[in-house]
């Protein structure tokens, strides 16, 4: 991802939200738990908020929307919810992408697609390649998706540069190793949103959170509507974001 944006966007309200923002879609299980119903049912409702989530952003001026789908630590579930997951997530193209057109957004992925099963990986491809000129918000669905394993990939490919004679090892920068990262034009998020209480990154965006602010919600993903992004966005504008420096404030005592 691209560093921090200096481009705004504001709501027709005015209030400032955030050009690039991260939610981690968290909570599925436990708001089907409290439904005494199976956890696959709390994917499905979970699936359809981020289809409610995607028409809220746009509408709200988001220019790019990263989703935690599926993390590379997900492999560990139960076989049967793997597999129903990524059920889930063929079965949500084909069913909401008429709608995404309508809404203008583009679809992209971003995680280690190519280790994914061929019927997954021709899925991203169509998505993307269909999509690619819709102009409003772009959807980036963080499927098999590591923060680490995304550092990894990125000093993968300098470590080929510095072998084919291209970077000299004291000439690599943190610009650098942006550059290299899945989708380098993506703007770091200013802001990262947890659903369902709990106070960890679980190895989302690890690079490009640097500086992003943090809202942790406890309701739970299917819950979480337009009321409550509103309530975290009016938080985010609130926030005095200082970079390591002063407050402009303090800056011109
Ligand atoms: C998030 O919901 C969906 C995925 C991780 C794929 P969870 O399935 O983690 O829900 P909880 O955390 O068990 O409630
Ligand atoms: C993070 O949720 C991953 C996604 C939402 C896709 P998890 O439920 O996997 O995270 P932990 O296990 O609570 O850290
Ligand atoms: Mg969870």
């Amino acid at each position: 991802m691209a560093a921090s944006s200096d481009k705004k966007s504001y709501d027709t309200t005015g209030l400032k939200v955030p050009v690039s923002l991260g939610v981690i879609m968290d909570g599925n299980g436990r708001w089907a738990k409290k439904r005494f119903l199976p956890r696959s049912a709390g994917h499905r409702a979970g699936a359809e908020n981020l289809k409610e989530l995607c028409r809220n952003c746009g509408r709200y001026g988001v220019k790019y929307l990263t989703v935690y789908a599926f993390s590379t630590e997900n492999w560990s579930r139960p076989e049967d919810e793997v597999h129903k997951l990524m059920d889930l997530f063929v079965e949500f193209f084909e069913k909401y992408d008429p709608e995404l057109e309508e809404e203008g957004i583009r679809v992209r992925f971003t995680g280690d697609i190519e280790s994914l099963p061929e019927r997954i990986k021709k899925v991203c491809h169509e998505g993307e390649e269909r999509s690619k000129n819709r102009p409003k918000m772009q959807l980036i669905v963080a499927f098999n998706y590591g923060g680490r394993r995304e550092i990894e990939y990125a000093a993968r490919r300098i470590a080929g540069l510095v072998k084919e004679g291209k970077v000299e090892p004291q000439d690599i920068t943190e610009q650098m190793i942006s550059d290299n990262m899945y989708l380098p034009d993506v703007p770091d998020p200013e802001l990262i949103i947890r659903p369902s209480g709990e106070m960890r990154i679980s190895n989302f965006l690890l690079w490009e959170c640097a500086y992003s602010e943090f809202w942790v919600s406890d309701t739970l993903w299917p819950d979480f509507g337009y009321d409550e992004l509103t309530r975290a966005f009016r938080d985010y504008a609130g926030r005095d974001r200082r970079f390591g420096g002063l407050s402009s404030k303090e800056a011109k005592t």
